[in-house]
This record gives structure tokens, sequence and C-alpha cells, in this order.
């Protein structure tokens, strides 16, 4: 590649940068890295300097910070130094894989349509932990997961995306956790890659697609729109 080719591709890199927090393992963040397109991640930052993602993105060349709790006098302080982290960026978008910490209603605000969350259940049903366990407990035909932005409640947010799989008769919840997450991988980057690329948008709570992408979501077998919160009145779900 000469170095026009180069130019163009770090111009095409540098479009839509996104900043991802994350808590732990990383593995969202990881599928992220490999299969993002038309989107570039300037920064991982974490409540944890612990968390194994950050040794992953480390290793990638990807700028890291950790913000630990034991630093800061008070909780609300050591968020206030996360968000002051993520604003320096100015990122396009904010995209939360595994960020296990509540997002205070003034960030959210002010980052309306910007905060993206992946959450392991087929919102509205089971917002919150242990997501899998409840789908075995309530005895749910199926489960999956969901591709939302982000608003002040939990996991209450406008719903772009949601993978689905049957629940298989006597299956174990970690076998479940593990199905579901693959479907995570796939489904996170094809949402923020679609989101960079101007094809899903967000106007208020309504959540739009392209033609294309309508398509796309068909081909892969993902729900979005209506069809992925039937709950709900419109579009935009939980
Ligand atoms: C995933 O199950 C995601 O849905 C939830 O937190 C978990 C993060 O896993 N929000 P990982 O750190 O990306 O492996």
């Amino acid at each position: 590649m000469g170095y026009r080719g180069l130019g163009l591709l770090y111009s095409m890199q540098n479009n839509f940068p996104i900043v991802v927090l994350l808590s732990g393992r990383g593995s969202n963040f990881r599928a992220l890295t490999q299969r993002l397109s038309d989107a570039h991640i300037c920064a991982v930052i974490s409540d944890r300097t612990e968390a194994p993602g950050l040794e992953f993105a480390r290793e990638q060349g990807i700028k890291t910070f950790a913000f630990a709790r034991q630093d800061f006098p008070t909780k609300i302080a050591q968020k206030e130094a996360i968000y002051s982290a993520v604003d320096s960026f100015k990122s396009k978008l904010i995209v939360l894989a595994g960020f296990m910490q509540i997002i205070e209603a003034p960030f959210v605000e002010r980052n309306l349509g910007r905060i993206l969350n992946i959450h392991p259940s087929l919102l509205p049903r089971h917002p919150g932990l242990h997501t899998h366990e409840r789908a075995l407990e309530a005895k749910d035909e199926e489960h999956g997961c969901t591709v939302h932005f982000v608003d002040a409640g939990v996991d209450t947010g406008p719903v772009v995306a949601q993978a689905a799989t049957k629940i298989a008769p006597g299956e174990s919840a970690e076998a479940l956790a593990g199905r579901v997450l693959a479907l995570e991988h796939d489904i996170y980057p094809w949402a923020v890659s679609h989101i960079a690329r101007g094809e899903i948008s967000i106007s208020g709570r309504e959540v739009s697609y392209s033609v294309r992408c309508r398509a796309e979501a068909d081909g892969h077998g993902f729900r979005i729109g209506r069809e992925a919160c039937p709950q709900a009145a419109g579009s935009n779900g939980a």
C-alpha cells in the first residue's frame, strides 16, 4: 500500500472514534477489535486496574486508562475521573462492554444517543444481573442478547438489535451463557459498525435503519425495530 492508501486508511479509521468501557474479561471488546469496520477504538477505560480486557488492549497497542476505587476518596470522584477521561477523547460513540457500573444521569444526558450497551437477555425481559439463570427459572423458550442505547434507567434504553436462541431442554446456565456470549460477539461489532456507517441512527428514542441494514439484519437472523421488542409500543423497546 502506498502513502496515499495509508493516508486514506488512517482517515477512515479515525472517522468514527469510539471509546470502550469495561470492567472484566473483555471478550466483547476482543470481538470488537477483530470485527469492527468503519470505526476505530481510540481508548479503553476501566474502573478496575486488573481487568483482563486492559491487558489485551495494551497488547493491541490501544491506549488504556484505569481508575481504581481505592485511588479516589469517594465513588463519585472515581466516576467523575472516568467521565472526564471519556470526554477527553471526544469520541463519536461510548461503547460499554461489560462495564459493571451504573452511569450517572448527568453523564447519560449529555451523551444521549451516544452510549451503547450490550445486555445478555432479550430486553425488556431480565434486566439486571444473572440473566441466564433467570431465563431458565422462568422457563423461557428463548433467550439471547440485546444491543441498546443507554438512557438514565437500568437496561431501559432504546433497543438497536437482538440475537435470540432457543433454550435447549435441560440446558445448564453455563452452556446457555456460552451460546449467548457467542451471539454477543457477532451482534455487537455488527451494530457498532452500522452505527459508524450511519446505517443505524437514533433520534429521540426512535432507532432507524437503512434498507441495506434491514436486509443484513435479516440475513444474520438479528431482530431490529419492532421485531426486536414486540412488547413495546415503538421500535425503541424496553
Ligand atoms: C457480557 O455478558 C455482556 O452482555 C454484559 O457483560 C458481559 C461482559 O462480558 N454487559 P465480556 O467482559 O465482554 O466478556
